[in-house]
């Protein structure tokens, strides 16, 4: 997707507006929606958590996307070149946590992928034709007990993404793309049909959508926020460093509204086809990482055509994962190839190797490392992926928020953002939600849970 234009500029450029919203909302659109939204949400007691969550899209989420892809635009770098390119001294360091953080999720979310892709060939095996319910669960436990197997699936997804990477993805994906994402769409409505026909059905609308505020303690807000951050893919470069890629004709504030309204309804949807099953087979909901893997089997096991929605499913689940992990080490190879001057092949292909290796204890995290707890009783997959969310991603996003609100020329962000835009000028809108909503909520929401109040 990212290169495949005869440069205008050597870096290349999306092949159309319609190109850079599905490349972001592949970006966005991930394991966060269907594996992390409906876990986390069961974990913090449903509806008062989901509503946070919006209200987080809505006031931090939509105006930091549109800030991220401004910078990228104007400078048409990676994330450290754009901050250098601008200002220069200390902000580079915003940058530069962005490609950590670029390291560090992308190492985990391999193994998470790496689940969806042994699912897929279970599905392929027919595998989810299961008498009893109970039985879906143990083929998760099998799964993680098995350190080889997530190892190896951890490998398939990581070479993948590495191939994907170097070929600068071209029409082929870009192609796919339109077709996959709505019909992993279409997919999820179906199930989310079926779920809330079920009799838990009821139940699990009044869980997601009736708050019960006494939930929203520091940690769930924390929580809440930054799944914002790590859902809509911001706080770390990815959608500045796609950004970068844009064309001058494009409006930005369109994309980045129409990327964070599908990312929202996708794991808004991704709960509706989860829950109804948690109730319906008296499951819990704060049965933590593998709630996907142990509920959306059972669905399949019991719909009509089910064997062949699983393997729709997964597919499409692996696809959707493999469109966020491009964007993650794109973030890493930009900086390589921009600021190091490397050849795209040399840096996805070393820097792939390096986050495999880095994302092997993760793998191992269930099984010969079960008992490594880094933060509380989190293992280490849980461990990094919480630091990730809750602390690096809310950290960059807010330096990002202040450098676009108060430290870049307002000349050039009106400028950027009133492009190819007709009647609406979002710009004042804009500017207030960045100057002083977004970063006061992200630190209000540090403090709390510093237990400043
Ligand atoms: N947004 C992706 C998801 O929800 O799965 C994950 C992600 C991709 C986070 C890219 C951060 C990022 F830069």
């Amino acid at each position: 997707m990212t290169h495949q234009h005869a440069p205008k500029n050597k870096r290349g450029l999306w092949s159309s507006r319609f190109g850079f919203i599905m490349a972001s909302a592949g970006s966005a659109i991930g394991l966060g929606n269907i594996w992390k939204f409906p876990y986390i949400t069961g974990m913090h007691g449903g509806g008062a958590f989901v509503l946070f969550f919006i209200f987080c899209i809505l006031t931090v989420g939509i105006p930091l996307m549109i800030a991220e892809m401004i910078i990228g635009r104007h400078t048409r770098k990676d994330p450290v070149g754009a901050f250098k390119s601008l200002h220069g001294g200390g902000w580079l360091l915003t940058g530069w946590l962005g490609v950590i953080a670029g390291f560090l999720i992308l190492s985990y979310y391999c193994v998470v992928a790496g689940w969806a892709v042994d699912y897929l060939w279970l599905s392929l095996k027919g595998t989810f034709t299961v008498k009893h319910a109970v039985q879906v669960p143990e083929m998760f436990a099998n799964l993680l007990s098995s350190d080889l197997s997530q190892l190896f699936w951890q490998a398939v997804f990581m070479g993948m993404t590495i191939l994907i990477v170097i070929g600068g993805v071209k029409s082929g994906l870009e192609r796919a793309n339109k077709i996959m994402m709505p019909v992993l769409f279409l997919i999820l409505l179906i199930l989310a049909g079926f779920g809330l026909n079920s009799p838990g059905g009821a139940q699990a609308l009044r869980f997601l959508f009736s708050p019960d505020w006494s939930k929203l303690d520091p940690p769930a807000m924390l929580e809440a926020l930054g799944h914002a951050f790590f859902s809509l893919s911001l706080g770390m470069g990815a959608m500045l460093t796609y950004g970068s890629y844009s064309d001058e004709e494009t409006s930005i504030p369109k994309v980045a509204i129409t990327v964070s309204l599908m990312d929202t309804l996708v794991a808004l949807l991704s709960g509706l086809a989860i829950f109804p099953i948690v109730f319906t087979y008296a499951m819990e909901p704060a049965a933590g990482p593998g709630l996907v893997f142990k509920t959306l089997p059972i669905l399949f096991s019991r719909m009509p055509g089910g064997s062949m929605i699983a393997i729709l499913f997964f597919l499409l689940l692996v696809f959707a994962a493999l469109t966020s992990s491009i964007s993650l080490l794109e973030v890493v190879v930009a900086y390589y190839c921009d600021e190091k001057h490397w050849d795209r092949r040399k840096a996805t292909l070393v820097m792939g190797g390096i986050i495999f290796l880095l994302g092997v204890p993760s793998a191992l995290s269930n099984n010969i490392l079960k008992d490594l707890h880094i933060i509380g009783e989190r293992n280490f997959l849980d461990s990094i992926d919480f630091a990730c969310t809750n602390y690096i991603l809310p950290l960059g996003g807010l330096l990002i928020a202040i450098f676009a609100g108060w430290v870049m020329s307002k000349g050039i962000i009106k400028g950027e953002l009133l492009k190819g835009s007709d009647k609406i000028n979002l710009y004042p809108a804009w500017r207030f939600l960045i100057r002083y909503v977004s970063p006061i909520l992200v630190a209000l929401v540090f403090l709390n849970k510093a237990g400043f109040f």
